[in-house]
């Protein structure tokens, strides 16, 4: 295919909880060598630029002025060396997940059913089930807008934490993933320590194959599916708080859950409960609402705009910060 920029695109199927924004240029890249090309057109009409898988962790809340690179390259490759797997950063996650399943490498059955892109998954450090993405990342590729160049990033450069990396901070952002590698085992390897996974498989001999089913059912009892109900997941990252200010929560709310972070003055608590504690569940504003069946995931109930969620938002994490001194952070990218 020719290489195209196109103009006035709107951007409504590129982002998953489905609102109506316009980006001034879009350019779909199959083949990264078309990113030169890209990068020059950019510079030379000082647009900035917004790179994007499939939107699922994104929320337009204006029109985008500048230019779309919609990252659609394609491929999984099986690489010498045991359990070693590259995959080009348009690739469906969930996608690969089956992939790795069928071709027995292990280890990310628990990030199953993760919405979004193989290339987005290193941005937030995708995390679901006690099992992060770091846990098994060796490198990736990445285009750097700034220079032109290709860059190999490891893990160290790449600085992973709880859903974030250095691709969420400003110097992150002139970097276009290409490709990740992975270290998968070649043996099963399963964690199940999350409530509600053990308890799924109770009875039966524990598998990777059970472990990926379990993880896909416990996510569509409680989470929307993007593809029927715009959403992006947890809107807001779950806060960690010192151990001294759960004692006091724990005096007015002794049920607060609350979980080790590996640092002993550190713990963390879900956003979804105290949420919940307020109320949240099913309000809404605009087109906007809190999800039914959980406090943390916010749904396009038809029309919403950008900013209708974000107001909802706003809403929320201003209750929060009232009602327990919490300062709720987000977890989906406001653009
Ligand atoms: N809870 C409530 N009310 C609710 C929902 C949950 O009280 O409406 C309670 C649950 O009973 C549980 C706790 O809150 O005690 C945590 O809920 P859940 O297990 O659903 O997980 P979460 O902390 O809300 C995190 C991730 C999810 C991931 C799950 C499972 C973050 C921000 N979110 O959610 O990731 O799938 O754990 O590991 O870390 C995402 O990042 O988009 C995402 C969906």
């Amino acid at each position: 295919m020719v290489f195209e920029i196109q103009e006035q695109v709107d951007l409504t199927p590129y982002n998953s909880f489905g609102v109506s924004q316009m980006a001034a240029y879009f350019a779909d890249i199959q083949d990264p060598a078309d990113l030169p090309q890209a990068r020059e057109f950019a510079a030379s009409k000082r647009l900035s630029v917004l790179v994007l898988g499939q939107g699922s962790n994104t929320l337009f809340i204006n029109d985008y002025p500048g230019l779309v690179l919609y990252m659609n390259n394609r491929g999984r490759e099986i690489l010498p060396g045991a359990g070693m797997l590259r995959a080009a950063a348009g690739e469906n996650w969930h996608e690969l997940v089956m992939f790795c399943l069928q071709n027995s490498l292990y280890g990310i059955e628990n990030l199953a059913l993760i919405p979004g892109t193989v290339g987005a998954a290193p941005i937030q450090n995708i995390g679901a089930y006690g099992v992060e993405l770091d846990q098994f990342f060796v490198e990736l590729e990445a285009f750097d807008l700034k220079t032109g160049e290709i860059r190999h990033m490891s893990k160290a450069d790449c600085e992973f934490a709880y859903r974030d990396s250095l691709f969420k901070q400003d110097p992150g952002q002139k970097l276009v993933v290409l490709s990740v590698t992975l270290q998968l085992a070649v043996e099963p390897v399963l964690e199940l320590g999350y409530a509600g996974l053990k308890e799924a498989l109770l009875g039966q001999e524990a598998t990777p194959q059970r472990v990926f089913d379990a993880v896909c059912a416990i996510r569509s009892s409680k989470l929307p599916d993007p593809k029927r109900i715009g959403n992006a997941g947890s809107f807001f990252k779950n806060p960690v708080v010192s151990r001294a200010k759960l004692l006091s929560l724990r005096e007015s709310y002794p049920e607060l859950p609350a979980w080790d972070t590996g640092d002993a003055d550190l713990v963390k608590l879900p956003a979804a409960w105290l949420l919940d504690q307020k109320g949240w569940k099913g309000k809404q504003r605009g087109g906007a609402a809190v999800h039914e069946d959980h406090a943390l995931v916010l749904v396009n109930r038809g029309n919403a705009s950008g900013e209708d969620v974000v107001l909802l938002a706003q809403d929320m994490s201003s209750s929060i910060l009232q009602g327990f001194g919490i300062a709720l952070q987000t977890e989906v990218r406001i653009v």
